[in-house]
């Protein structure tokens, strides 16, 4: 998937660009993500970041399923998934602040990418849901970093039931800060980071590593090796398989 970055008045707006794809994020999606954050944290100029997807009907639907399958070995897997947890971090751990701007769809990665920003942002269109179970995954960020935002419960609710949450109720059970009309959510969301880059940026910088201390890099192996060995399970399998062949999983537990 492409990554469109455009810069004005000190905040940047990066855009998943693959609206065909619902902006499913591929395996480049993650080592760019995290290069074009490097160079905006570098670039000396940008105080806030906007994190948004391409296209009326998604943020992002998440990892892209196709590509799982061809995670071959062990290895593999490994590395992928710490390059996705590598990802969240690096925009959990930015000393620059970083809005989520929702339109449509944020499932799966895309739900875990809003909750790794800072703030989100949502249209009254928004839907967010981590249905990753049905692929026979967990959201490996997810399961760590939603329960202190949305609490346990819809943690579970999301991630084994698959609930889906309209913007209304992200909004009454946090994971989102503000719910604004499609048409108004690009300048919405730029209008909030720009508030954000007026303030001092290391007075942002060191609330924000504040805010998110306690930030425990063990849970990020944790997670890597859970993640792992799920992927290389026989529902793993027939989970992708049967997304890509569209039909409905035969799951057996094993
Ligand atoms: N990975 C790979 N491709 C994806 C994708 C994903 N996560 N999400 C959507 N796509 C692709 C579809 O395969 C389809 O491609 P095609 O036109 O070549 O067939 C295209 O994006 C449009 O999606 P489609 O499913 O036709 O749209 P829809 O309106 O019928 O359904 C969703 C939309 C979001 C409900 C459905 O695409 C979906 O369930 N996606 C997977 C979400 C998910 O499980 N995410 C977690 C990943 S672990």
């Amino acid at each position: 998937m492409n990554l469109r970055v455009e810069t004005a008045d000190g905040v940047a707006t990066i855009t998943m660009d693959a609206p065909a794809k619902l902006n499913a994020m591929g395996r480049a999606f993650w080592p760019a993500l995290r290069d074009a954050l490097a160079a905006l944290e570098a670039d000396g100029s940008t105080r806030a970041v906007v994190v948004t997807g391409a296209g009326e009907r998604a943020f992002s639907a998440g990892g892209d399923i196709a590509g799982f399958a061809e995670l071959e070995g062990t290895a593999a897997k490994r590395e992928f998934q710490r390059d996705c947890m590598r990802t969240f971090a690096a925009v959990e751990e930015s000393p620059l602040p970083v809005v989520a701007a929702v339109r449509g769809y944020a499932l799966g990665g895309g739900c875990e990418l809003a909750l790794a920003c800072d703030v989100v942002i949502a249209a009254e269109t928004a839907v967010f849901g981590m249905p990753e179970a049905a692929v026979g995954l967990v959201p490996g960020f997810g399961v760590l970093r939603a329960p202190s935002v949305i609490g346990r419960q819809w943690t579970k609710l999301m991630a084994f039931a698959g609930e889906r949450v309209d913007a209304d109720t992200a909004l009454r059970i946090g994971l989102v800060q503000k719910v604004v009309p499609a048409a108004e959510l690009a300048a919405a969301a730029r209008a909030l980071a720009g508030r954000m880059a007026a303030a001092a940026p290391l007075a942002v910088a060191t609330g924000k590593a504040l805010v998110n201390r306690g930030v425990d890099r063990g849970e990020y192996d944790h997670s890597t090796a859970a993640l792992t060995a799920l992927h290389g399970s026989a529902d793993a399998a027939e989970g992708i398989r049967a997304f890509t062949e569209k039909r409905p999983p035969r799951f057996r537990g094993c």
